[in-house]
Order: C-alpha cells, then structure tokens, then sequence
C-alpha cells in the first residue's frame, strides 16, 4: 500500500514537472520580440529588403506598399540569401539565386515549384516593431 502511495506521488510529481516544462518550452502564447524601435532603425537595402537579428536567429525584414513583412534569410530551395533578391511588381520576394518567388504574406512559392518560405507576422507598435518568432532554444529544438 505505502509502495503504490509512493509510486503514485511520484507519477504526480513528474508529471506536474513535464507539464510545467511543456508550458514554458511550447506553449508560450506570447513569441513577439521587438526587432527595431523604428522603422528608421532598419537598414533596407535598396531593394526594401534588410537581413536582421533577432533573439540570436537572423531573417528578413521586407518593406513594400507600406507593410513590413519578415521571413527567412534563406531560401527554401538551396539556400540563397532571400536579402540579396528582389521584390516583384506583385509584391513577392524574389530568389537572387534561381528566382523561385514566394508570397512574402503566407510563404506560398508562387512560381510553383513546391517550396514554403518561412513567414513571421509582423505588428508596427507605439514602442516598435515586433514581429512574432518563437525564440530559439538552443541545440535542441
Ligand atoms: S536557392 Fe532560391 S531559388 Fe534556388
């Protein structure tokens, strides 16, 4: 009886633990960090398009028809430095290395050749800009 009490306390106990560890590693609602204080701040390239840091993870910050976009500094397809393309008449981002385009709203590779970028929203606050990437966890995750 004292055996089963013990084993059962201890389930609880792990488990109140993992639950814990779940809700901080993966479950966090708020994943907002604040990539600049002002739109000044970014250093856009002439094409509109500004590779940053944030939370020690680079990506790309896309300025077109006055909304920011932020999406991966590589392309999905082989790598190519997405802050070296362009932005199309469209609005999409354009590959400098084999012009595959994607949607810079959703990550859609709309030249069809299957890829998804990788799309982060972004919110223009009193107090800055934020874009919602969830943080890096180190080695792991
Ligand atoms: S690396 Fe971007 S289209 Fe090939």
């Amino acid at each position: 009886m004292v055996q089963k009490t013990r084993i059962a306390l201890l389930l609880t106990a792990t488990g109140k633990l993992l639950v814990s560890f779940l809700k901080k590693n993966y479950m966090a609602a708020d994943n907002w960090q604040r990539v600049a204080v002002h739109i000044n701040e970014i250093g856009f390239g002439n094409n509109q398009i500004a590779e940053v840091k944030l939370g020690g993870r680079k990506l790309c910050l896309a300025h077109h028809a006055g909304k920011l976009y932020a999406f991966a500094h590589k392309c999905p397809h082989a790598g190519g430095p997405m802050a070296d393309g362009y932005i199309d008449a469209l609005g999409n981002v354009v590959c400098p290395l084999h012009r595959y385009k994607f949607s810079m709203s959703n990550g859609h590779n709309v030249s069809g050749e299957g890829y998804f970028l990788r799309c982060w929203p972004v919110e223009i606050r009193e107090d800055g800009i934020y874009v919602d990437m969830p943080r890096s966890r180190g080695w792991l995750f």
